[in-house]
């Protein structure tokens, strides 16, 4: 049944000349069959520069919206409508102007997780592998305002030295990954090394051992010599570590790490999406055009190595 389906998809996506792009949280069926699987830079840069003439964007709303954006000659598909992030909801773009009026000289910086709306507003977007990098290119004279995450804001002001003009916005399901989760991990495992996102809370942050994108923390754990990783993120994460390095153990840091979002999108919601061209992302074309300005300061400055 599954093989069934997945050869079907294989070739409605040759009919279509389409790219399945998927997100490493993603169900492991789906990043196993997607053309390429990655964190949110990697997915930005795969979708600005693909020549297919239809992108399935196996991920949420935001990074969809990212890719029509950056590719807007492109029909790009999201399997389903309703896989949105709730971070990226919880500032909109009049909070924006607000803040930006409040703080008239400051430059602004917001994460990718976010409106198209909100991404118009501001003048760099960044990820979690690049936001350390984007902070550092600014001007240290001018105010910086960073939207929507406060724990990647507290962990790039952190990093760069600077004070950022944060928002109160996060992560839910980084939220429920607890200092008590990576303690008892630790006491199982006490030869394993901590790699935790930046999204987790500060405490919990304190207690890792490396604080890493998605993508990042696929490159280190194949070139670390650890045994065994206990992995403070979505718990999808576990698959693309898998495959990086089969020799080693990965704990999830407790066990409510799922983003119920990521998880909607299924091989049969792709198949249907490819056969009925469902569901187009589409975006304003004078909001498109000022936040693909962001983006593509975003996609020019890469992290550091
Ligand atoms: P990255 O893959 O960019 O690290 O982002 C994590 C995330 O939460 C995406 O929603
Ligand atoms: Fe949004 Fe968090 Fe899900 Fe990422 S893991 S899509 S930030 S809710």
């Amino acid at each position: 049944m599954v093989q069934k389906l997945i050869d079907q998809i294989r070739v409605l996506k040759a009919e279509r000349r389409a790219v399945l792009l998927a997100h490493n949280y993603q169900p492991p069926e789906i990043q196993d069959l997607a053309d390429f699987c990655g964190d949110s830079l990697g997915l930005s840069l795969q979708a600005s520069k693909t020549d297919a003439e239809v992108i399935v964007f196996c991920g949420v709303r935001f990074m969809a919206e990212t890719a029509k954006i950056l590719s807007p000659g492109k029909t790009v598909l999201l399997p389903d409508r309703t896989a949105g992030c709730p971070m990226a909801e919880m500032i909109t773009a009049g909070q924006l102007r607000e803040l930006k009026d409040r703080h008239p000289d400051a430059l602004v910086v917001c994460y990718v997780n976010s409106t198209a709306e909100v991404k118009a507003e501001s003048d760099y977007c960044c990820t979690s592998a690049n936001a350390v990098a984007v902070v550092q290119s600014l001007p240290r004279d001018r105010p910086v305002i960073f939207v929507p995450d406060q724990h990647l804001g507290r962990f790039v002001a952190q990093r760069t030295g600077r004070d950022l003009i944060l928002w109160p916005g996060y992560c839910p399901t980084h939220a429920y990954i607890s200092e008590d989760d990576i303690r008892r991990a630790r006491e199982q495992h006490p030869d394993a090394v901590v790699i935790a996102h930046p999204e987790c809370s500060e405490p919990v942050k304190d207690l890792a051992d490396a604080l890493l994108s998605t993508g990042q923390m696929i490159k280190f754990v194949r070139t670390s010599p650890a045994p065994c990783f206990i992995v403070a993120t979505e718990v999808g994460m576990i698959h693309p570590l898998k495959k990086a390095r089969p020799d080693a153990e990965y704990i999830p840091a407790g066990s409510r790490g799922v983003c119920p979002n990521m998880k909607k999108i299924t091989l049969e919601k792709v198949l249907t999406s490819l056969a009925d061209r469902q569901y187009p992302i589409e975006v304003p074309e004078e909001i498109r055009r000022r936040a693909e300005r962001a983006l593509q300061r975003m996609v020019a400055i890469l992290p550091e190595k």
